[in-house]
């Protein structure tokens, strides 16, 4: 079969040994993106005075206070940077390809007695909620998610939106792929903050696009609905809700006229959204045969060495005290030391990142939301932890195993492989994520590219919170030479790589 439009978007986008040097361009710093949206009318509602905790308050300040720690340890500004213009740059809870932040949050309400109905935009910089809208938004919300069963009973919802532009701006087409990374560890963050707050998000990636987009009054050209979720109040019994399906397929396309560069990238996203009027129109829940599997061992080669990776979990502290520290202080390392992890530090980091169900007794969601984690692979090229024989490893996650399929010392290849990043180079362990676009597009349409790269952007931020906690250094990495990943480190050459994050001891001056 011809390739699809993902296939064909994946293709175009790679990063080439031969072909990187053209693309090369200076960014137009008098076009540089601002990550904020600022709104000239509406009210706002202010969320900074519920930050500090105060676990005795009355029930209406403990449900304000709830909802300010979800938004802040998600997305809230976390640190401040200076840079070489005059403004300086605020970091978020959540990591971003470049700090760009092209991910908005909106919260709908259905109406509550603290929470008018409407339609809020979280104002980052000033931790406000902008009530721009006063109508009543649910049902609209409700037919645009085509009846998901998480909205019936849940009382919030946020929707996540991508401004384009402001990825595009440094990644052209390839943006694509990091916005919806991005998006991805934010919906880690969620997930989290969720556990810490009492909310359970459920996801929703089939929506009819230009439905909820026109809830939200968004320009089609700029902006888009990339993700909703519908935010169950665990405090609550009848909120307390099953699992339900969070994808929705959509077509394929196999038929697409001659793209210029620039114009891939549009046309992709429009090309994967959901008619309203689609016929027949899609429904929740989907047949069985669609249902999301577990994450299935792949490749299981016989006479590999093969390592258990069964691990004690990572402690969080009383009440998940320390989860809360870690997303708040949170941040990517911009340079390790080379020296070796611990094979334990890495098992444990496996343990949290694959296994939610070893935390449950800690408080975590024993199963959180993925869109379709048995899609995705995981490989990992061990230079540096100690007793493991340098190589590249499957790991297989139900038997929890690290599968090695080459073993060899590969440090100056993935310095190479990374885009010539030192991160690459001087990481104890860097973990690929990877799935076969031909199955994925099989199983949900060209719409599956989305839901691969927010899975792969929420495992990274699993992994990215773990090392925190563990005193560890990470970084997520996008640019990549794609098909040299496979070729160099013997990677099945259908398994297209979506995400890297690399993980190692973080130099410190002085170290
Ligand atoms: C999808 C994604 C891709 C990234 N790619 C790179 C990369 O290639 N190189 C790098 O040094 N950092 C990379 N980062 C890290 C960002 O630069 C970092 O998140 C951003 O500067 C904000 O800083 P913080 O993570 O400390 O909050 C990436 C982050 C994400 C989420």
């Amino acid at each position: 079969m011809a390739d699809s439009i993902a296939q064909h978007y994946h293709q175009r986008t790679k990063y080439d040994p031969q072909t990187i040097a053209n693309k090369g361009r200076q960014l137009d710093w008098s076009k540089q993106p601002v990550p904020y949206k600022d709104y000239k009318l509406g009210f706002p509602v202010d969320l900074k005075p519920y930050l500090e905790k105060s676990p005795a308050a009355p029930a209406e300040r403990l449900w304000w206070q709830r909802l300010s720690r979800l938004l802040v340890n998600s997305y809230g500004l976390t640190a401040k940077v200076m840079t070489m213009t005059a403004e300086p740059l605020y970091l978020r809870a959540a990591p971003s390809a470049g700090g760009l932040y092209p991910a908005e949050i909106y919260l709908i309400s259905r109406g509550t007695s603290l929470l008018p109905a409407g339609l809020y935009n979280y104002q980052v910089r000033t931790h406000t909620l902008l009530r721009f809208w006063d109508d009543y938004p649910w049902q609209a919300l409700q037919e645009g998610c085509f009846w998901h069963p998480s909205l019936e009973n849940t009382q919030l919802a946020l929707v996540i939106s991508a401004v384009f532009y402001r990825s595009v701006w440094r990644y052209e087409d390839r943006a694509y792929r990091r916005i919806f990374l991005d998006t991805g560890h934010l919906l880690g963050n969620l997930e989290l903050a969720g556990s810490l707050c009492d909310y359970r998000p459920h996801l929703i990636g089939g929506f009819a696009d230009d439905a909820v987009n026109q809830l939200l009054y968004l320009d089609r050209d700029q902006e888009g609905v990339i993700a909703i979720a519908a935010l169950a109040d665990q405090l609550q019994v009848a909120q307390n809700l099953p699992l339900a399906p969070t994808v929705l397929p959509a077509p394929v396309q196999t038929q697409f006229p001659k793209l210029a560069d620039g114009e891939l990238l549009p046309y992709f996203h429009q090309v994967t959204q959901i008619a309203p009027d689609d016929r027949p129109p899609p429904r929740y829940p989907i047949s069985p045969a669609d249902d999301p599997a577990e994450p299935i061992d792949k490749y299981d080669l016989p006479f590999c060495l093969k390592i258990s990776t069964q691990s004690s979990s990572i402690p969080w502290g009383e009440g998940l005290a320390e989860l809360e520290q870690t997303l708040l202080t949170r941040r990517s390392t911009r340079r390790y030391t080379g020296d070796p992890l611990t094979q334990a530090e890495l098992l444990a980091l496996l343990d949290f990142t694959y296994h939610p169900e070893h935390l449950s007794e800690q408080g975590f969601d024993a199963q959180p939301d993925y869109f379709d984690l048995s899609l995705i692979q995981t490989f990992i090229a061990v230079s540096g932890v100690d007793s493991l024989e340098p190589g590249c490893y499957h790991y297989a996650p139900q038997a929890e195993e690290l599968r090695q399929i080459r073993f060899k010392q590969f440090r100056q290849e993935l310095h190479f492989l990374c885009l010539g990043q030192e991160l690459g180079r001087d990481a104890g362990a860097v973990v690929f994520h990877t799935a076969n676009l031909a199955q994925a597009v099989e199983r949900y349409g060209d719409r599956a590219y989305r839901y691969l790269h927010m899975d792969a952007g929420h495992l990274g931020q699993r992994l990215n919170l773990a090392a925190v906690r563990l005193g560890l250094g990470v970084s997520g990495i996008a640019g990549f030479f794609d098909d040299q990943v496979n070729e160099v480190l013997g990677i099945p050459e259908d398994e297209a790589v979506l995400y890297i994050t690399t993980l190692g001891k973080p130099w410190k001056s002085g170290s």
